[in-house]
């Protein structure tokens, strides 16, 4: 029998983008849909284009969007009147966060150059409106730059560094961004970078794991979380495993 070494923390990759599903990723119906199966966040893409912050993760239409182009090429209010197979339309941060509430972890991911700022100001505004906390938010990018910059402006905020491969030095690029957590890609992922994270006190959550053999493998490594297409495959193996050790 399949069974995880400890339950991991279940991060909706893109807000959830299972095949078959009837919202596309990025979207106010899949973090609901998400949420509604029980995971603890909900990972979204952010794009700054023109002055707004998109939510969409390609940097070029023609998957989600339709049409042709660099993202960046195109008005915020032509991207915003698009619409996506499932018939929704870009969200901006400022809806998604009004969307998603109190209700679950939000891990937003800047995306692209000079997004920074924005998000910083954009996140304290709704924090400000809402009276509510920066405990359930925390921000990642592969730009390790712009989360340098947003330790500046909103150090309160944790911060979660990815990186695609293995770096000479580990998880030490974390030190200098006083990072909560390290995401590394599945594809490369080995035991002394998990090793060396953790002794560094980071959790350590992997992207993007769909199967449940990975699933497996990683807890046994000692990963933390997981980025997944598919959480309720995930959530159930939390489960089981909970009922076992509870008998
Ligand atoms: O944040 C984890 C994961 O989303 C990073 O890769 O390309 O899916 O944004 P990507
Ligand atoms: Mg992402």
């Amino acid at each position: 029998m399949v069974s995880l070494s400890h339950p991991l923390y279940c991060i909706a990759h893109r807000g959830g983008r299972r095949k078959g599903s009837h919202s596309s990723e990025n979207t106010l119906k899949a973090f609901a849909e998400s949420i509604a199966l029980g995971v603890d966040a909900i990972e979204v893409d952010v794009w700054q284009v023109g002055g707004q912050l998109l939510v969409t993760h390609d940097r070029r239409l023609g998957k989600t969007l339709p049409g042709k182009g660099r993202l960046m090429d195109h008005t915020p209010s032509y991207l915003r009147n698009l619409e996506m197979e499932c018939g929704s339309q870009i969200p901006t941060l400022m809806e998604v966060l009004e969307s998603i509430g109190e209700q679950v972890t939000l891990n937003i991911e800047l995306k692209g150059p000079g997004c920074a700022q924005l998000v910083a100001k954009t996140l304290q505004q709704y924090v400000h409106d809402s009276s509510g906390t920066y405990e359930q938010y925390l921000f990642s990018s592969f730009d390790h730059h712009q989360l340098f910059q947003l330790k500046q402006i909103l150090p309160q905020v944790r911060r979660g560094v990815l990186i695609e491969g293995i770096p000479l030095t580990y998880a030490r690029c974390c030190e200098p961004l006083e990072a909560y957590s390290f995401h590394p890609n599945v594809d490369f992922i080995n035991q002394a970078l998990v090793d060396d994270a953790k002794q560094r006190g980071l959790k350590v959550w992997v992207y993007t794991v769909n199967d449940i053999d990975d699933f497996c493998h990683l807890s046994a490594m000692g990963v933390d979380g997981v980025f997944t297409d598919y959480p309720e495959r995930l959530l159930k193996l939390n489960k089981d495993l909970r009922w076992q050790q509870a008998i």
